[in-house]
């Protein structure tokens, strides 16, 4: 889209044929010209396509801390533990492994947002951009019997993805329908390695999405719930036998069958918890102001009491998160 038209350059040449008065003087100067436009085309060329430089990709600390305090509902911990995780490895320049997070928590949390947040402090694409990539384990590796291809394939990915920009970003949802021998293909990337093959891997951010655990993290908050105390209360230590090896390691819950865990690759283990109705109010009004309307609490009242809520006897938390407040919005407006 940047380069010179043929046209351009003999209308170019022509003018310069016919302003110079000595024939000898052409040849340097053609040079000159051809020299400078190709300059300028390869310069025009980078500022409107996306490269991997510090023009397109600028960690925004205060975006990223803003995002997650005033657009992710009823998530004190993760939201800590994210900005802490993300804001230590993007401001040190030389971290001595990629970042890998594992995300954990009932659907409709949250998870997949996170991740969008994250891309869009760290790339002007988002997640549009060309260095962020998003592995479904149902889309992309579907057939457990083809798990030897998918392997291969998935090494060859990442690494000519972060060949081609060391700072790429790789999301992988569905952890828990994934193939376990699958995962443990890309271990070495994850790991202390200078370099593997010439090719560097320490700047680059790992995210796993799963539902793994997401069971116990349930059974904490309800258990809060009940003794009448703050959800804010909750703490990291808390959430930890759902978030233990001991879960990760049991061979029933089709997560990464340990090599991830016990070389110690996760960084950080972030447990999302379920919400709430308040929450899915607070997504409804979001959604609202997303779409330009004036936020109205009794829409937003009306598409959360239209949502199913667990466990029965209680019905404290939504089914199914915050995740079909978009289609209910429609409905109700
Ligand atoms: N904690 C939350 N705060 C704000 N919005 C949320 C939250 N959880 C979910 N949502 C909304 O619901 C949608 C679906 O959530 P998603 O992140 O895909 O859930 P999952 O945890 O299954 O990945 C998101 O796009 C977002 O708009
Ligand atoms: C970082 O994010 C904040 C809050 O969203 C925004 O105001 C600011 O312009 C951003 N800074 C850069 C350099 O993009
Ligand atoms: C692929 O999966 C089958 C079982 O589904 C297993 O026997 C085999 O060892 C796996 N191959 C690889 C390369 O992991
Ligand atoms: C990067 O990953 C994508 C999948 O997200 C893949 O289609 C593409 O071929 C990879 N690029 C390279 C250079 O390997
Ligand atoms: C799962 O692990 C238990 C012990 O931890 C073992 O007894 C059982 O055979 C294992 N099951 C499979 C399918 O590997």
């Amino acid at each position: 889209m940047c380069e010179m038209r043929p046209r351009t350059w003999h209308v170019l040449l022509l003018w310069m044929l016919v302003c110079s008065c000595t024939t000898q003087a052409i040849e340097p100067i053609t040079t000159v010209v051809v020299g400078i436009g190709a300059t300028l085309g390869r310069t025009l060329f980078n500022y409107f396509h996306e490269s991997c430089d510090s023009r397109w990709i600028a960690f925004n600390a205060t975006g990223l801390r803003y995002d997650l305090d005033t657009k992710l509902f009823g998530q004190h911990l993760a939201s800590r533990i994210i900005l802490k995780a993300v804001k230590g490895f993007m401001t040190n320049p030389n971290p001595k492994k990629p970042l890998v997070l594992s995300l954990h928590g009932w659907t409709g949390t949250g998870k997949n947002f996170v991740s969008k947040l994250i891309a869009e402090n760290i790339y002007k694409e988002g997640m549009d951009s060309s260095f962020v990539h998003v592995f479904t384990s149902t889309l992309h590796f579907p057939h457990p019997s083809q798990n030897a291809t998918y392997k291969s394939q998935l090494q060859r990915w990442i690494k000519g993805n972060v060949t081609n920009c060391e700072r790429s970003m790789f999301i992988f949802d569905e952890m828990d329908k994934m193939h376990p021998g699958l995962i443990d293909s890309i271990k070495p990337y994850l790991d202390y390695y200078d370099k593997l093959d010439g090719v560097s891997y320490r700047k680059s951010i790992f995210i796993f999405l799963s539902n793994a655990g997401g069971e116990g993290i349930i059974q904490t908050a309800l258990d809060f719930w009940k003794r009448g105390r703050d959800r804010e209360e909750i703490e990291l230590k808390d959430l930890e036998t759902s978030l233990s090896l001991s879960v990760f390691n049991n061979n029933q819950s089709g997560f990464f069958h340990t090599s991830l865990i016990d070389k110690n690759l996760v960084d950080f283990f972030v447990p999302f918890l379920p919400l709430e109705y308040r929450h899915v109010v607070q997504c409804a009004v979001a959604e609202m102001r997303a779409r330009n309307l004036e936020p109205d609490q009794d829409v937003a009242d009306k598409v959360a009491r239209d949502l199913v809520y667990f466990p029965k006897s209680e019905r404290v938390f939504s089914v199914k998160g915050c995740k079909t407040i978009e289609s209910k919005l429609d409905y109700f407006t």
